[in-house]
């Protein structure tokens, strides 16, 4: 059977994140995040430096039209224009984004930019976070003042990374006792809320404005056929994926989510109007990140919840344990379109690995090249089968601080050279192997990528 061709206007780019990036955390009025105020784990790098990229994106943005991307995903970060979430606007903030879009439109590339990625205001986490409802209207304000200014120039935007990681991300604080469940669940809700509204205010203002959420969402299998792992597979699937993508796409909490909240008596308050809010706001795209399928099996009787993460024993593991799985982005594609009927946009794929520098300044990443190859190959196959993907965005363009292991893993086409700690390094880029093979990818628009890379 003849492999389909990727469409001609398809979306090949990489991404970046603002506080994993650009550094700067306090230059030019930008006020603090969670992320610039949290302990780093040991041994890893903090937000304050990380690639510097602040100060080297025109140096990076050259390489990336180098490589002829055709978009660049990346995110802004609220506290440059809002330095305390809400109150006054911080002109260097929106002048250092349009500059950034300046060197974009040189190098034709699209932006495709995230609003909020991680990095909420620390003074608004002081608050109570997104468990405050005030934070919505914060994230409502910011967001409208990022539109206003930008219009038309980005026609791209999600409105939150990986909600559903940070509900995990809160689940565990909730574990550790720093919060209750239903306040977990409140401040999630509050977070469809604040996405809706955003979405609504875009396409009533902007009408040429793309926008909609960037879940991470993935295939789960149950490990065996038994009744019991499949019914624990349904309940995880539908509280890790579904409930993200119901409630934003299709208006709805889903039942098994729902019923799950119920038993652990942590539903959220739902003000009046909130459902048909959020269910007005009728997403354009669905943008998602693909790194792994996960594997579960029904967890042991008396245990607190019903499922239980599993290594799934038919796959091979990255170094840093995440399985492998390019046959499960295919399956992860076709279920999305089945369920939501939208465009998709990928927001992130990757490969974590401890990069070598070599002596000649070169970065040799077979394993890289190999990763990112199968899973174009089965993007293109999901393509062919008749599922609209229009782009496809490779985490990350740049080596970058990973959310938990500093520089000790790296996932860029471009090696930043610096320490894995807090020690800057000469903060200078090298192109590893994969540069020269993504560049050749997108010269072909994909029709070179005809199968996967043997072992
Ligand atoms: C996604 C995030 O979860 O995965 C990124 O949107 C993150 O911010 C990426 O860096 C890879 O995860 P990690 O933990 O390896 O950095």
């Amino acid at each position: 059977m003849a492999l389909a061709d990727f469409p001609k206007d398809f979306l090949w780019g990489a991404s970046t994140s603002a506080y994993q990036y650009e550094g700067a955390y306090n230059t030019d009025g930008k006020g603090l995040s969670v992320q610039d105020v949290a302990t780093p784990p040991a041994g890893t790098a903090d937000f304050k430096i990380t690639s510097d990229g602040y100060h080297h994106y025109p140096e990076d943005i050259s390489l990336y039209g180098e490589m002829n991307f055709k978009s660049y995903r990346f995110s802004i970060a609220w506290t440059r224009i809002y330095p305390n979430g809400a109150g006054e606007v911080n002109q260097a903030g929106l002048d250092y984004y349009q500059d950034v879009l300046d060197k974009l439109k040189a190098q034709h590339i699209e932006p495709v930019a995230t609003l909020f990625h991680f990095d909420l205001p620390a003074a608004l986490q002081k608050q109570g976070g997104w468990a405050n409802r005030a934070t919505i209207d914060a994230f409502v304000q910011y967001a409208k003042t990022v539109l206003d200014h930008f219009s038309p120039q980005i026609t791209y935007y999600q409105t939150i990374n990986e909600q559903n990681m940070l509900f995990a991300g809160m689940l565990a604080a909730a574990l550790k006792g720093k919060m209750t469940l239903q306040e977990v669940a409140q401040a999630n809700h509050n977070m469809f809320v604040a996405a809706a509204k955003v979405m609504i205010y875009a396409h009533a203002h902007h009408p040429e404005i793309k926008i909609g959420p960037a879940p991470n969402l993935v295939a789960v299998y149950p490990l065996t056929p038994r009744p019991e792992d499949a019914l624990a597979a349904n309940v995880y699937d539908s509280v890790r994926n579904l409930l993200f993508g119901d409630v934003t796409i299709l208006g709805h909490y889903n039942h098994v989510a729902w019923h799950l909240f119920e038993q652990f008596h942590a539903t959220p308050e739902i003000a009046a109007d909130d459902m048909a809010t959020i269910a007005a706001a009728h997403p354009d795209l669905l943008y998602f990140n693909y790194y792994n399928t996960e594997t579960i099996r029904a967890a042991e009787p008396g245990s607190t919840l019903p499922f239980k993460k599993v290594i799934n024993p038919f796959l091979d593991q990255t170094e840093f344990g995440w399985d492998l799985d390019p046959a499960g982005f295919r399956l992860t594609l076709r279920q999305l379109y089945d369920r939501y009927n939208l465009p998709m946009i990928i927001t992130e794929n990757g490969l974590g690995a401890h990069d070598t520098l070599t002596a000649d300044g070169k970065v040799h990443d077979p394993y890289r090249i190999k990763y990112l190859n199968d899973h174009i190959y089965q993007m293109r196959l999901a393509i062919g089968e008749g599922i609209p993907v229009i782009g496809y965005h490779v985490w990350s363009a740049i080596d970058l601080v990973s959310t938990h292991e500093g520089f000790t893993k790296r996932y860029g086409f471009i090696y930043v050279d610096r320490g894995e700690t807090n020690d800057s390094g000469t903060l200078k880029r090298y192109k590893k192997d994969s540069f020269d093979w993504y560049k050749d990818v997108i010269a072909h628009n994909g029709d070179n990528v005809t199968g996967p890379v043997k072992k």
